[in-house]
């Protein structure tokens, strides 16, 4: 007892003596401690003002395309695709990095035994250059997993985990610390540019996907940053448009998935968003950083900037955000400025230092682990492959159009059968060593394939791939090629073949959001290859099947009523072609489910218009108008009827629900429920089990019911069932009450709903709860500066 108060004494002793401990530890001539896994204060405690502003602030990322800094001259700040980027940091050059391509890394401190580590992009794998310095005798290619969408669609954390496993091997074995992912925002609105990277509308899929990745991932011994934090559901302007969001939407929507993932992984690190949120820069909001992901929910890892994202490295420190990437000098003379003058406690500077290292010491580079650099990549492909076909989603098939008969013959259309689209842009692309082409996978299925119009294809996008302008920087993508004519040919084809197969594709990234016109909806090019197959084909009494490589929602009720079947391929990584005929053969029973909603129409979605903002053209701010009322939650509540509903997707055999039984009909604690499922068809398929809550409704605005539990059953044989059991917490009774700061589940009678998608229920059952529950009461925090006429329903 008596030792440790004199330890602490004496701890706090330097700690308070500050710079004069500083000047007194550069001058001594004793060894300078050397950080280990149980020292991190004693090294906080030994580090000069200048460490720690060195290592709070990060090196080593080289914009593609950008030059080094000249020496002797005082580098500049560069224009990139509109967007001004501070000079480049000159110790990203003159260090050698450890992992080219990589997106980051952090100072060393040579003095004190801290290494740099290095941090890379991104959700979909690991983003680093596959050749080094020329020589292709050695490839360091990762691979290229099914974006964060089709990993939602499983709903199948298992196999999520599965994912994280290998893909956190592939981290550690090319010799990075900590992978920039997973990305967990909001599908607020179809036309968010990075909405592949994210997982749902729903924050409970979201929640719960990260936290089975960043497992997945940090079984390896490697970190992860769960991003951006927060309400970052946009491309447009997306370094300083203003969110203003209510607390309440923030709880329940924009925050919940973090809290879900931060409470069920503790991942290593957080990033923070590029936004102001309620009119400061998320990486400048204490109550964000600091109050909520800190205190409240226990975060114990350090929140990093998204690149470039906020403008002051001061506000930045005191609101908690430890760690400023990429970094930049100026900010680090900044803080030890901020310092000196008393604007930034040595206190605050010592606490995002002890976060970093906390981390460090974790790391493999500080473990010293001798990395193989040649990863499983056979074994992760597989992974890829499995995974991608249980995320698919069947949203049609009349007349049982699919699966294809064995060894059918297939005319096969569209640009992207031939050029398939593995996943998006910007820092969430992979270099990937191969993409299998929807062609590759049909005839490694063993279809046979109409030579003369595949062949017609290739010629055609081999044309038009040499015409493409050259990108003119990281944001700049060429426009997709228009769909090739087959006016001429079709009734050839339709002779020939057995079916038609249209691959309609879409990509998107980083830097913009998409648009409506020839993106969300299809273009004159393509509507009119879908109505000259089908006419052809449907003349012959010959099926037509859609595949949607997308990595985000499109229209589909233009077109829908002209084909047979329409898979939803999303956008499958580097197995693509072979995972698509995985479920087009049938070899896999399709069992994924929509984790976000495929509207009627764009004019339908909440958020329409009020996104991406105003004023129209360079939005400055954007209003969350809809307030909690985002995807299903607004559909089922305003009774608007969607194209395919949250939670959807159909498969090639039936399935029966049964015995719904609650553990009781009065709520205390906690209830559970467990439902029957039986496959009733005569193939073996997989079920999604959705448990939604109505909850009673008396002073506040609810939702019609909310998603509080899901679950998949195993493979089911014909006539085989499964049971299976959820709990529910007096937490997912809860709605967020603005006016009391707190979690309330409000007495009366709440109705559990079972079903296979939204609005397919297909067991009920009810529980009351006698008296209001406050389940958790919170700070104060995300004040909105202006009144937000939000959407109410009730
Ligand atoms: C993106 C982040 C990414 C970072 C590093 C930013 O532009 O928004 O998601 O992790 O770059 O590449």
């Amino acid at each position: 007892m008596r030792t440790s108060y004199k330890l602490h004494v004496a701890l706090a002793c330097v700690l308070f003596a500050g710079g004069i401990h500083q000047a007194v530890q550069a001058q001594s001539k004793s060894p300078a401690p050397q950080l280990s896994a149980t020292n991190v204060k004693q090294i906080v405690a030994a580090m000069t003002l200048e460490e720690k502003s060195k290592l709070v602030v990060g090196m080593g990322f080289k914009m593609p395309g950008v030059p080094p800094p000249v020496k002797g001259k005082k580098p500049e700040a560069i224009d990139i695709g509109g967007f001004k980027l501070p000079p480049s940091d000159p110790d990203a050059y003159n260090i050698p990095e450890k992992v080219p391509g990589a997106a980051g890394r952090t100072h060393a401190i040579p003095r004190l035994g801290i290494p740099s580590i290095t941090v890379s992009d991104g959700p979909a794998g690991l983003r680093i250059e596959p050749i080094r310095n020329g020589d292709k005798s050695k490839t360091y290619y990762a691979t290229a997993f099914p974006v964060a969408t089709l990993l939602a669609s499983t709903w199948d954390t298992q196999l999520v985990n599965k994912v994280g496993v290998a893909f956190g091997n592939e981290v550690r074995e090319y010799g990075v610390d900590i992978l920039l992912a997973p990305g967990l925002n909001i599908h607020r609105n179809p036309l968010g540019g990075r909405n592949f990277e994210y997982y749902s509308e729903d924050p409970l899929v979201a929640g719960s996907m990260t936290a089975a990745i960043v497992n997945g991932i940090e079984s390896n011994g490697v970190g992860t940053s769960i991003k951006h934090y927060a309400a970052n559901n946009q491309e447009t302007n997306r370094n300083s448009i203003n969110t203003i969001v209510s607390e309440r939407a923030m709880r329940e929507l924009y925050l919940r998935g973090f809290e879900i993932a931060v409470k069920k992984a503790q991942p290593w690190t957080v990033m923070s968003s590029y936004n102001k949120l309620n009119g400061t820069f998320t990486s400048e909001r204490r109550d964000l950083l600091t109050t909520i992901l800190k205190k409240e929910w226990g975060f114990k890892g350090f929140v990093m900037t998204d690149w470039f994202g906020g403008k002051d490295a001061v506000a930045q420190m005191k609101a908690g955000n430890d760690l400023l990437m990429p970094g930049n000098p100026t900010q680090s003379d900044d803080i030890v400025a901020a310092v000196k003058s008393g604007k930034l406690s040595a206190q605050q500077l010592d606490a995002n230092v002890e976060r970093i290292l906390n981390v460090i010491v974790q790391s493999p580079t500080f473990k010293k682990y001798k990395y193989s650099d040649a990863p499983d990549l056979a074994g992760h492909a597989a992974v890829a492959r499995e995974a991608a076909a249980q995320g698919m989603v069947l949203l049609k098939n009349d007349d049982h159009a699919l699966p294809f008969g064995t060894g059918k013959r297939i005319a096969v259309f569209g640009n992207t059968s031939y050029d398939i689209i593995a996943g998006g842009t910007g820092s969430g692309d992979v270099n990937k060593a191969y993409t299998i082409s929807l062609m590759q996978g049909l005839a490694n299925a063993n279809f046979k394939l109409q030579e003369t119009l595949s062949n017609n294809y290739k010629a055609y996008l081999t044309d038009m791939k040499a015409k493409q302008p050259k990108p003119k920087n990281f944001f700049d993508h060429p426009a997709p090629i228009p769909e090739m004519d087959v006016n001429a040919i079709v009734g050839e084809e339709a002779n020939g073949a057995d079916e038609a197969l249209i691959t309609i594709g879409r990509n998107a990234g980083e830097g913009a959001d998409r648009k409506l016109e020839s993106d969300y909806y299809l273009n004159d090019a393509e509507k009119g290859l879908i109505n000259g197959v089908a006419s052809a084909f449907h003349a012959k009494g010959k099926k037509v099947i859609v595949v949607l490589n997308v990595g985000g929602v499109v229209d589909v009720t233009a077109w829908r009523d002209k084909v047979d079947g329409i898979l939803l391929a999303w956008q499958p990584g580097l197995e693509a072609g072979n995972a698509i005929a995985d479920v087009l053969s049938g070899k896999v029973n399709p069992s994924g489910k929509l984790a976000t909603t495929f509207p009627a129409d764009y004019k339908d979605v909440p958020s329409a218009n009020n996104f991406p903002g105003t004023p129209e053209g360079k939005p400055t701010q954007v209003i969350y108008e809809e307030g909690i009322y985002v995807g299903y939650r607004y559909y089922d509540a305003a009774k608007v009827t969607p194209a395919y509903e949250f939670g959807y997707g159909l498969s090639y055999t039936n399935f029966k629900f049964s015995d719904l039984k609650l553990s009781s009909k009065v709520f205390k604690n906690m209830i559970t429920a467990s439902v029957t499922v039986k496959n009733t068809g005569d193939v073996a398929g997989k079920e999604v089990v959705q448990l939604y809550l109505a909850a009673p409704k008396k002073d506040l605005d609810k939702p019609e019911d909310e998603l509080k539990a899901f679950g998949k059953t195993k493979l089911l044989a014909p006539g085989q069932s499964q049971t299976l059991t959820f709990t529910i917490k007096a937490a997912d009774l809860a709605s967020f009450y603005t006016d009391r700061q707190a979690w309330i589940a409000d007495e009366g009678d709440y109705k559990v709903k079972i079903g296979s998608s939204s609005r397919k229920i297909e067991e009920t059952a009810s529980f009351s709860l006698a008296k209001d529950i406050t389940v958790e009461k919170v700070n104060k925090a995300l004040l909105p500066e202006q009144t937000i006429n939000e959407l109410k329903l009730k």
